[in-house]
């Protein structure tokens, strides 16, 4: 028998991905400019990564007899990350990017820990490997705001 709290975290993590990969595409549409380039090219390979990332938290919902929701369970979080007005500001998608990737790193976190405490090695394991995809996104991002002074 799966935990309560493995299974809400497992849901809750497969619609922050769900959102992530929306919010993901969008603005690496919306994105225009020179600058934009490098950010753009690596939104389309993370959205990749994050859709694979919801397949298998999806795939263990299963696993635990519990399955991952539909949209009509769906609630927006994303504030941060909406397509910005001025498609040139590149600096504010990325911050958008970081409060994404911090926000998932501590979901994967909480997940690792409801885990053990469930004694549940397989989600756990998940949970390691997806959250150190989350901090190498979030190491990439940090990278991306360098090059950006802060006001
Ligand atoms: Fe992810
Ligand atoms: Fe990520």
């Amino acid at each position: 028998m799966a935990s309560d709290r493995v299974v809400d975290l497992l849901r809750k993590a497969y619609a922050d991905e769900i959102e992530t990969v929306m919010n993901y595409q969008t603005n690496a549409i919306v994105l225009d400019g020179v600058r934009a380039e490098e950010i753009k090219e690596s939104l389309q390979t993370d959205i990749q990564e994050e859709l694979g990332h919801a397949e298998q938290l999806g795939q263990r919902l299963k696993q635990l007899d519990a399955r991952p929701p539909g949209s009509a369970e769906f609630t927006a979080r994303q504030d941060s990350l909406q397509p910005p007005e001025d498609s040139t500001d590149v600096l504010a998608v990325i911050e958008g990017v970081l409060d994404a990737e911090e926000d998932a790193i501590a979901t994967y976190r909480d997940l690792i820990d409801a885990a053990e405490e469930a004694n549940d090695p397989v989600t756990e394991d998940l949970a390691v490997t997806v959250l150190s995809d989350e901090e190498a996104h979030r190491t990439e991002f940090r990278g991306f705001q360098k090059e950006y002074p802060t006001e």
